[in-house]
């Protein structure tokens, strides 16, 4: 049901809530429905240049994340510790809704899909929340987060087709009264939501369909959400900007990704790649909304058959975060948020056929939750700017191609944020693409005059594919900088003096103003320093030696940008900070009377220096423990965190006590399949594919959507049949083999770019009157995406598209089918609806910790492997002993590539304690690391392990090699690893 304009009204008026003007100029008025109505709270509220929450201005920078992609909520903190370290304010998070509802009308989320306590989480650690519940999220995951029995729908999918919209509305009611309860206005940390994503095009259907829109944006409001809604468009296409009548949101938003997705060539930057119109096209979508990017490329997907993260990473690295962010804030964004900041991982069969197991996505915080050095780096230093940069939120971006007139260099093109409260020239190198150094001066206009730049000596230099930001009249509390070449850290205004950091690259020249008549200061050697004009003028050449320049008690500290790497900015308070130098990962700063309390991470032995100690503190602790510390010579405090690797007991696997048992009885004589699912749908609801067979195969009509899935077809032979044509599908990368009872007929063993494939296999000799049974295994990589409206990707089905058994007729074969167990009744409500498929050991829960060995049989393990067609499942227990309370201990399961060795393609499915933790396709790659957190590995403890080996080619596969791997143990401040509750086998009933 659509709630009327009426009770749209009555929700705002039990609220209590009325338009109130806040400081600045928020908006009061806002028009999304088909009639304009008020704000329906006054915690975030907005003007054209930001937004605001209780009434102060501020720049949203976010990350996003997904809960979901990190099976391990006691992590979750950790993951956001991480993110707010960066100088972060929010996270931006999906909800995939085909995790949460796998059985129409059932919604779960407990456990590893807590929302509740993740936006708890977020508020603990002190991030505001945007939340994208969709119902379409897209995010590379399974169906787009479409649930799988949507392919049952026969309407369109994302459009008012009244069966779609009936179909959302379960999920639509729970997840937003969660969302609603944590939202800012309840004292949750969430301040912004997001109806539908990438709402941009269609082909086929009525586009836009404001009706749809204004459906999914009633859905929210009636489960009590009241904070802004904001859009996030696939480009700058104003689609349900303000204004634009029904179904517009409060906020435009559109997203960017201008490398795109091809690692291939990492060095490459394509030509024309670099937005410079972004400002223009806001100013004419959404003049009176703040400039919003709610997704904007901070790392790249890849797909099967791709080229790894670490070379992704290469191509999405610190240069693109310093040339394209920038060129984000030449724009003038204040709402802004990168995809990813942490990946993840496509546990269970979460992901859709276009990307394997690993979802690193080259963010800055990879994968196993480390932090990338340049790229985290990097983006600490961006971060960290614009918190103590508030003028920049009200500066109005100038053109961004401008060359000429900020320098007289044309090889430079300089972007001005003219400001009152300081101003911001943001400059890069004309040819974006420039891998060159190039050497420019300045002109800029300043409060006391245009002034060329450096005044005192040398030039500037812009290296290779940088981008910089020049301030001027830049205020630092009781301070102010004429001007400053150098970029600023962060400054802060400390009790008894005010500390500012700036930053430059190897060996340039820089050169900085601070206003101030003071015939004395104190400057390092290195430093040029002159009066002139009612500024000092400090100039120098960067280089790895930290300077000082003093004039009253304001301290520059000025360090090349690697070391400025090593600075972190906890706050202590809402108005205090404390700025420390040193350590892999500061988390944060506390202060009880007269101790100041750090909690971080270090990689290796490291001095830390304390900048801005409160005053009336003495004692210092680091994770709980006294740190003892020195004063240096600039008054700040140092002390000396000790690195001793710990002893590591990493057993070998190899060395396991493997047991093994047949994961493919269906093709021995006498299977009974009895209990599996009839196929005899004579019609199908799916509207993308016709039926080609006498009564549907496609696996969502009988509630399987995910992982492995097997068909057994009988017929008695007539003794005729010479050959069997089948075309199955299952999506990129996809793998198929198929036996005619206990002999091979063949095997598709994929490529990435094949989501279906037709073969015709030669049958032996059948003897006419006698039954046979055909087996077909097919492997389901996850639903197809739904990102353009009307052709209904998603609905790709998976399974037989089509058969032909000459010489007999179609109609002679009986179908069954199994996929997981119970199908959409799922068996493992914890694990949740995607994580086990259809092959015998995962129907019978024999993945789960503590399979019933009196089942399986003694076994060499996974190198022993099969030697012909087949699935052979390999499970033992594993103890590990690892000091996990003060280290953080990345592990990863590697197998080893090696196709001599392999003896044939073959495809894994890893088990950890349960959780599919890995998708190995030996002959399509390329991910051969498969990380698997604490929490998921109990670390203290045993866990057991299961490897499914399916052999696709007639010599059979083993597995190359199969090891656990450990990365540098870190030592860690973060909160206790909580082992994941999850159910450990038992008996099922009615398995098969
Ligand atoms: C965006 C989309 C995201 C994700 C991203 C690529 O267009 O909104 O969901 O798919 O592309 O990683």
């Amino acid at each position: 049901m659509r709630p009327s304009a009426v009770a749209v009204a009555l929700l705002s008026a039990s609220r209590g809530c009325s338009a109130i003007a806040l400081r600045g100029r928020p908006n009061t008025l806002l028009n999304t429905g088909t009639t304009p109505r008020s704000l329906l709270q006054n915690v975030v509220t907005w003007d054209e240049h930001s937004l605001f929450i209780n009434g102060e201005r501020l720049m949203i920078f976010s990350g996003e994340f997904h809960p979901f992609r990190l099976p391990v909520p006691s992590l979750w903190t950790d993951v956001l510790e991480k993110v707010k370290a960066l100088g972060l304010n929010a996270v931006s998070i999906y909800i995939d809704w085909a995790l949460l509802e796998g059985k129409p009308g059932e919604f779960r989320a407990e456990g590893v899909f807590d929302y509740d306590a993740f936006l708890s989480a977020a508020k603990q650690v002190g991030l505001y929340v945007i939340t994208r519940p969709g119902p379409y999220i897209n995010a590379e995951a399974s169906g787009g987060g479409f649930p799988g029995w949507l392919q049952r729908v026969k309407g369109h999918l994302r459009t008012s087709d009244s069966d779609y919209l009936a179909a959302t509305d379960n999920y639509a009611s729970n997840i937003g009264k969660i969302i609603a309860k944590h939202q800012i206005t309840n004292g949750g940390p969430v301040i912004l939501y997001q109806p539908e994503n990438e709402y941009s095009g269609a082909v086929g259907v009525t586009f836009p369909n404001a009706d749809y829109m204004q459906y999914v944006e009633d859905q929210a409001r009636k489960a009590g959400i009241v904070v802004p809604f904001v859009s996030n468009d696939a480009s700058p296409g104003g689609h349900n900007a303000p204004g634009t009548g029904k179904g517009a949101v409060d906020i435009y938003g559109h997203d960017g990704y201008p490398l795109g997705f091809d690692c291939a060539n990492p060095n490459t930057w394509p030509a024309g790649a670099l937005p410079t119109n972004w400002h223009v096209t806001h100013e004419s979508q959404s003049p009176s909304t703040p400039y919003t990017i709610p997704e904007f490329q901070g790392g790249s997907f890849d797909p099967w058959g791709g080229w790894g993260f670490d070379q992704c990473y290469e191509l999405i690295n610190h240069e693109q975060e310093r040339v394209f962010y920038k060129n984000n804030y030449a724009a003038g964004v204040t709402i802004l948020s990168l995809y990813m900041i942490f990946g993840g991982t496509n546990w269970g069969n979460l992901g859709h056929p276009g990307g394997y197991t690993s979802y690193d996505y080259a963010a800055p915080i990879k994968e196993d939750r480390t932090l990338t050095r340049e790229k985290y780096s990097e983006l600490k230093l961006e971060a960290q700017f614009l918190k103590v940069s508030p003028g920049y939120l009200t500066a109005t971006p100038g053109n961004s191609s401008v060359t000429g007139v900020y320098s007289p260099s044309t090889s430079v093109s300089i972007t001005p944020l003219i400001g009152t409260n300081g101003s911001f020239f943001v400059v890069r190198h004309t040819d974006y693409q420039s891998t060159e150094s190039t050497s420019y001066t300045l002109n800029l206009p300043t409060s006391a005059g245009n002034i060329a730049i450096p005044q005192l000596r040398g030039s500037l230099t812009l290296g290779r594919r940088d981008s910089k930001i020049h301030v001027t009249d830049y205020p630092l509390g009781d301070y102010s900088l004429l001007y400053s070449t150098a970029e600023i850290f962060t400054w802060k205004k400390f009790e008894d003096r005010t500390v500012l950091i700036v930053y430059g690259g190897p060996s340039e020249q820089h050169e900085l103003a601070v206003k101030s008549s003071a015939k004395r200061w104190k400057a390092d050697s290195g430093l040029t320093v002159a009066a002139k004009n009612g500024s000092i003028v400090v100039n120098w050449q960067t280089t790895t030696e930290r300077r000082i320049f003093q004039v009253d008690d304001l301290q520059v500290y000025i360090v090349d940008r690697n070391s400025a790497y090593n600075y972190w900015v906890p706050d202590i308070s809402a108005s205090s900070s404390v700025i420390v130098n040193g350590g892999y990962l500061i988390r944060s700063a506390s202060v009880s009377k007269a101790t100041l309390s750090l909690r971080g991470d270090f990689n290796g032995t490291s001095t830390i220096e304390l900048i801005g100690v409160p005053k009336g503190v003495s004692s210092l602790t680091l994770n709980g423990a006294v740190l003892p510390h020195v004063k240096n010579a600039q008054g700040n405090w140092e002390s000396t965190v000790r690195y001793a690797k710990p002893a590591l007991p990493i057993p070998e696997l190899a060395k396991l006590d493997w047991k093994y048992v047949d994961s493919l009885p269906e093709i021995k004589a006498g299977y009974d399949d009895s209990r599996w699912v009839t196929a005899d749908h004579k019609t199908s609801n799916n509207t993308v594919q016709p039926l080609r067979t006498p009564t549907s195969l496609f696996a969502s009509d009988y509630g399987f959507h995910t992982g492995a899935l097997l068909y057994r077809g009988h017929f008695t032979a007539s003794g005729s049949e010479k050959s069997l044509y089948i075309s199955t599908q299952g999506g990129s990368a996809f793998g198929s083999s198929v036996w005619l009872n206990d002999t091979f007929l063949g095997s598709w063993t994929g490529t990435d770019a094949s989501s279906a494939h037709n073969a015709t296999y030669t049958l032996p000799n059948l003897a006419a009157g006698k039954p046979y049974v055909l087996t077909v295994l097919i492997d389901n990589m996850g639903l197809d995406e739904n990102w353009v409206v009307g052709p209904d990707e998603m609905k790709h089905p998976r399974g037989i598209l089509d058969y032909e058994l000459t010489g007999s007729s179609d109609s002679a074969i009986t179908w069954k089918i199994t996929g997981n167990l119970g199908g959409e009744d799922y068996a493992d409500k914890t694990r949740g609806p995607l994580n086990e498929g259809g092959l015998f050991v995962e129907r019978q829960g024999y993945h789960l910790p503590d399979p019933p060995l009196r089942d399986f049989a003694p076994s060499g393990g996974p190198t022993s492997g099969l030697d012909k067609p087949g699935v052979a499942f390999y499970a033992a227990q594993l103890d590990l002993a690892l000091p996990s309370e003060t280290w953080d201990i990345p592990l990863s399961f590697v197998f080893e590539n090696n196709t001599a060795k392999a003896g044939g393609a073959y495809r894994a499915w890893l088990y950890v304690n349960g959780f599919q933790f890995g998708r190995y396709v030996s002959n399509v790659g390329p991910q051969t690391v498969f990380p698997v957190p604490e929490g998921i590995l109990n670390y203290k403890g045993s866990n057991w392990i299961g490897l499914a080996v399916w052999a696709l080619e007639s010599g059979g596969a083993r597995v190359p090699g199969f090891t656990l791997q450990a990365a540098n143990p870190v030592i860690t401040g973060r909160d206790k690893v909580q082992v994941v509750d999850a159910p450990r086998w038992q008996v099922r009933r009615g398995a098969y």
